[in-house]
């Protein structure tokens, strides 16, 4: 560092700002919603119930959950000029750039500059995203299937709607599977919020300029996007089914995980915050036993997976380095088992975070936060003379 400013690459010793939405023991293993913990919220309570938690800080009372979800409904029709943007897209579009723009047009469609001191207008806006976002994530789903996109039916729960948006065949009825339903109530659950993350620091420090709501997470898909982040939880199927075409030779793959000069990494393993397990990874792990058991789905990346983490757990390499299965290294397997392509996974997870991605961009507005502008450390030229063309 020189003179008053220091470099922390990635931020791994910076704090960015005080919160009061997620709280993060990564020695511990520790991860708290408003001070509720992940395991009682995944096993008891809705993900309607836990977005309303994360964004307005308190769990809803049944009026207000009825309220939140009749709200939701009643704003979750998108401009039937948007599917233009939908058919230019090629099929071979990966979903997550159709869905980071599709967010971005919400803009040109609804006003989503918010009073952020006015309750009703932030409410306003919150119920329309929390309504259209799944809208979009299905249409981006049926335009790689080639299938036509369409509203969903009212009638439903928020993922069974989902579902239904997304499976429903044209000249089929569709009756979501509760097994299916539960599972991806849990899965959305768990992905709801993780604090300063890169894709919500990225929400923050976008909305830090007073950009609207809807522009800050189109810019948060972008980031989860990264295989770094949430498109982890594709790499990790994707690494998974590649070591089962080679033989399910784990170990190789051990080894090259350790290897610096192979770029491989082991997909879904390791964390910048958690140095002991992820309780959200324990908790898919054991989902994924009993949702492929309840669908009666045999996957054998299930067993290599398993078969990865026993490695890992006796191997000093990953034990040094307190690498262990993160959120995404199960979860690809239960989508998978609910019919999910893989290029899909990362959508789900922005599905599950959008609320998380809200209730972050809402607080450093509260709190009144100034424009992130880090500083830097100059390394380049030192002054030079300006030399003409024909004397270059
Ligand atoms: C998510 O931040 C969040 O909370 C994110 C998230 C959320 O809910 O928002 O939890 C969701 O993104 C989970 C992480 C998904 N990413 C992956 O699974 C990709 C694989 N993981 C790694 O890329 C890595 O572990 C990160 C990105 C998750 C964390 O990176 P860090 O904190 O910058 O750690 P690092 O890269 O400096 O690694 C420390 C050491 C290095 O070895 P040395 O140089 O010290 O010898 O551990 C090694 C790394 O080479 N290492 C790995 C590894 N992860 C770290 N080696 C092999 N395989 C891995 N997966």
């Amino acid at each position: 560092s020189t003179g008053m400013i220091t470099i922390d690459p990635g931020y791994k010793n910076t704090g960015s700002c005080e919160s009061a939405i997620t709280y993060l023991d990564g020695e511990k293993g520790i991860l708290r919603y408003r001070g509720y913990a992940i395991e009682d919220l995944a096993e008891k309570a809705s993900f309607l119930e836990v977005a309303y938690l994360l964004i307005f800080g308190e769990l809803p009372n049944k009026e207000q959950l009825d309220k939140f979800h009749a709200d939701i409904k009643a704003n979750s029709e998108v401009d039937e000029d948007l599917k233009k943007i939908v058919d230019s897209f090629p099929r071979s579009a990966h979903p997550m750039g159709i869905l980071s723009s599709l967010t971005s047009a919400l803009t040109a469609f609804n006003p989503s500059s918010v009073d952020i001191n006015s309750e009703e207008d932030m409410y306003k806006a919150i119920v329309k995203i929390m309504g259209k976002f799944p809208v979009l994530a299905a249409w981006t789903l049926r335009k790689i299937n080639a299938k036509p996109y369409d509203y969903g039916d009212s009638s439903l729960g928020y993922e069974e709607n989902m579902l239904y948006m997304m499976f429903k065949k044209p000249n089929e009825s569709y009756v979501p599977n509760q097994t299916v339903v539960d599972a991806l109530d849990k899965l959305l659950i768990l992905h709801a919020d993780h604090e300063q993350n890169c894709s919500a620091s990225t929400v923050r420090i976008v909305g830090s300029s007073h950009a609207s709501l809807f522009v800050s997470l189109a810019a948060g898909v972008s980031a989860l996007w990264g295989p770094l982040h949430g498109g982890a939880n594709q790499a990790v199927i994707e690494m998974l089914e590649g070591i089962k075409a080679d033989g399910g030779d784990t170990a190789k793959y051990m080894e090259k995980a350790k290897d610096k000069n192979d770029p491989f990494r082991l997909m879904g393993f390791g964390h910048r915050v958690y140095k002991n397990f992820d309780p959200r990874a324990r908790i898919i792990k054991k989902a994924a036993d009993d949702v492929l058991g309840d669908l009666g789905v045999e996957d054998p990346v299930l067993d290599i997976a398993k078969g990865l983490e026993k490695q890992a757990l006796e191997d000093p390499y990953f034990v040094d380095r307190k690498l262990y299965p993160n959120v995404d290294f199960y979860s690809g397997i239960i989508y998978r088992a609910l019919g999910i392509p893989t290029e899909m996974f990362t959508v789900m997870f922005a599905l599950g975070r959008l609320p998380g991605w809200i209730a972050q961009w809402r607080e450093m507005r509260l709190r009144k936060e100034p424009i992130g502008r880090p500083r830097q450390v100059y390394v380049g030229e030192t002054h030079r003379e300006f030399k003409p063309l024909e004397q270059r």
